[in-house]
This record gives structure tokens, C-alpha cells and sequence, in this order.
């Protein structure tokens, strides 16, 4: 593969709206897929397979997946379309169904997410950490014996309301264990947005000295105190190709508190074509879907890289 080329993995209809207080209809969500779809991203997380009880937002993810079955968005390139799955309860709405007829697809990956702190784990898991490796393994093993890839998150990988800081071993374990799982990547998680350069180095280090491969680390950084593109950097001086962002910095996890959208796939995208890197991201047109979107759900655009792209 090119070493300039970068993945960005768009986790606004996910991580982005599943924080949202009201609603977002149906069909809103599935449009701003469709949107998405068009401009040269290659992953789009569509949703999550979670208690509703807990993450109402989410609800209607099934129908999501049942709509992408049906009709594949128009794209210029390939797309998947993963969705989080906590427990195998989550898993059987994400595998293929044989009733009722006719026969469906199921999808062609899912994200299972863990926690680096234990606090963390218990708020958003209802379980610790150990435990929480308990219920994936069969869902690994499930989701790789249906042909299903599966991507890892960590949370909380720099420090954690609930816990303080997190100590850079504790994600290597963490990181490790997702990876003899059968992840095929694991996407590093700062939650709350509290990483600095310095602390994201630390932690890119002392992974890659632990022995992780860098062609098996994401990045997936929150830009709650604006620190999110230069964190993203470290990432990729440090030889990271897959960043995670949300068009518009959509978004915040319901069970962090304060934590709000992810970096803005706008600005992440601008920055890495401004260093030479590829995306295959059509900058205009992802800025366009950002515009749409906060309009859409009454939002501030969070994109600093969008509005003045579209202002010229
Ligand atoms: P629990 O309450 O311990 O689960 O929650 P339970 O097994 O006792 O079930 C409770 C109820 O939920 C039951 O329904 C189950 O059927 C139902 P009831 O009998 O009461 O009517 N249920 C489900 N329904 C649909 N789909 C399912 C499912 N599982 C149970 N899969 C559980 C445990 C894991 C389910 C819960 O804690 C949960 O859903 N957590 C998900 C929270 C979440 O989605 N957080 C946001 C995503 S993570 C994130 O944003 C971080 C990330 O972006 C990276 C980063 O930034 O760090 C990825
Ligand atoms: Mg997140």
C-alpha cells in the first residue's frame, strides 16, 4: 500500500449523532450516508447494535443496515459501512437474516469497543474491563466464522473522568488483547479530547515499543479543547494511516461527560492533503455534506476548514 496514503474512517452518523438529544429522523440519517458516500470516503460507520434503553439515538440502526442492504448508496469507490456491536444481542442484528424472506445480507463488519479505564467501562459497558473481554470473544469468534471483520476500540486512552489518567501500559494490554482477538485494527480512543502532543507520543510509543504494529493502529481523536488535528499529527509522524473523524465534528459520547465531537473530517482532511498525504476525500464536497448536515439537525457546523472553504 502507499505510505502516503491515509484512511479516514467517518464516524459521523455513529460517534456524531448518537449524542444528539432529539431525534434525528430516519431518513436523515440515511441521507447523510448517501451524502457521505459520494465523496470518496471508503468507511462509514452507519450505526451501533446497542440497548436501545441505553443509547436511544441508535435505535433504529437495524433499519439502517436493512436500508443500505436494499439499496447501496451511489459511490465512486467501494464502501463499508460498519456498525458497533457491545454483546452477541448486538451481533444478530448484524448478521445475515434468513427470515423473514426474503433472504438478507447481513454487514460486512463490525466495531467491538473496549476501555482502557475501568471507570469507563463500567459506565458505558455496564462491566469492567474484564468481563467485557469475556462477552467478545464469542462475538469475535461469531463474527469471523460469518465472514465478518472486526475493528477494536479503546476509550479513554489518555485519561478518563472517572479513573484519571491512564496509564500508556494499560492500552498496550488493552490493545493487545482486541488484536490476538482477531481485530484487524484497533482505533485508540481519546474520549474526552484531553490528549496533548506530548502524552500522545508517549502513549504512540510506548505501543510500537510494546510491540503493536503501526499498520494496526487508528487514531480517533476528540476535539473537545481543539487539540484533535495536532494529536493527529503526532499520529502520523509516528507512522499511523487510519484516522477516525465526524463531518462537521458531529457528535460526543453519551457516557463521557463533556466530551464533544470528534475531529472534524474537513479539517483532518485539509491538514493531511496540506502535508503531501492522500485521502481520496473530495474536500469540497465532504465540507458541503458538513454545511447540509448542521443545518439539517440545527447544529453549529464545528468545522472550522468547511465554512471557509465554502465562504470563498
Ligand atoms: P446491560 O443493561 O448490562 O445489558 O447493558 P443487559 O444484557 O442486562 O440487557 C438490558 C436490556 O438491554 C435488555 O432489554 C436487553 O434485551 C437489552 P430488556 O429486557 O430490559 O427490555 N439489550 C440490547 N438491546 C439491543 N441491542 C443490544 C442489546 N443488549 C442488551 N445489543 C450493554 C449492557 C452493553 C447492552 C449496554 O451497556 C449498552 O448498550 N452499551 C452501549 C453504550 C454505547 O453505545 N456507548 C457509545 C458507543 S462507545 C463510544 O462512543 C466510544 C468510541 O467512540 C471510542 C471513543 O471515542 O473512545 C467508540
Ligand atoms: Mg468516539
Amino acid at each position: 500500500d502507499d505510505k502516503d496514503f491515509v484512511k479516514i474512517v467517518e464516524v459521523g452518523p455513529r460517534d456524531g449523532l448518537q449524542n444528539e438529544k432529539t431525534i434525528v429522523p430516519l431518513d436523515t440519517k440515511i441521507s447523510l450516508i448517501e451524502k457521505l458516500s459520494t465523496t470518496g470516503l471508503r468507511v462509514i460507520e452507519a450505526g451501533s447494535f446497542v440497548a436501545p434503553k441505553w443509547v436511544p439515538q441508535m435505535a433504529d440502526s437495524t433499519s439502517i443496515l436493512s436500508h443500505l442492504l436494499r439499496s447501496p448508496p451511489p459511490s465512486p469507490q467501494p464502501v463499508t459501512y460498519p456498525f458497533l456491536v457491545p454483546n452477541l444481542k448486538g451481533l444478530e442484528s448484524a448478521l445475515p437474516r434468513t427470515t423473514p424472506p426474503p433472504p438478507q445480507a447481513g454487514v460486512s463488519e463490525i466495531s467491538i469497543f473496549a476501555s482502557a479505564s475501568e471507570g469507563f467501562s463500567l459506565k458505558n459497558l455496564n462491566c469492567d474491563i474484564a468481563t467485557s473481554f469475556e462477552r467478545f470473544q464469542p462475538v469475535v469468534k461469531r463474527a469471523l466464522e460469518n465472514n465478518i471483520k472486526v475493528r477494536g476500540y479503546v476509550s479513554m486512552v489518555i485519561a478518563c473522568p472517572y479513573s484519571g489518567d491512564t496509564p500508556p501500559e494499560k492500552v498496550v494490554e488493552v490493545t493487545k488483547k482486541l488484536l490476538e482477538m482477531g481485530c484487524y485494527e484497533v482505533s485508540l480512543g481519546d474520549t474526552t479530547g484531553v490528549g496533548n502532543p506530548y502524552s500522545i507520543d508517549v502513549l504512540m510509543k510506548a505501543l510500537i515499543e510494546g510491540g503493536v504494529p503501526v499498520e494496526k493502529l487508528a487514531c480517533h481523536f476528540h476535539d473537545t479543547y481543539g487539540q484533535a488535528i495536532v494529536n493527529c499529527m503526532v499520529g502520523l509522524a509516528n507512522g499511523v494511516r487510519v484516522f477516525d473523524s465526524s463531518v462537521a465534528g458531529l457528535g460526543g459520547c453519551p457516557y463521557a461527560k463533556g466530551a464533544t465531537g470528534n475531529v472534524a473530517t474537513e479539517d483532518l482532511v485539509y491538514f493531511l492533503h496540506s502535508v503531501g498525504m492522500k485521502t481520496g476525500v473530495d474536500l469540497e464536497k465532504v465540507s458541503e455534506v458538513g454545511a447540509w448536515i448542521s443545518e439539517a439537525i440545527g447544529r453549529k457546523n464545528n468545522s472550522k476548514v468547511g465554512p471557509a472553504l465554502l465562504a470563498k
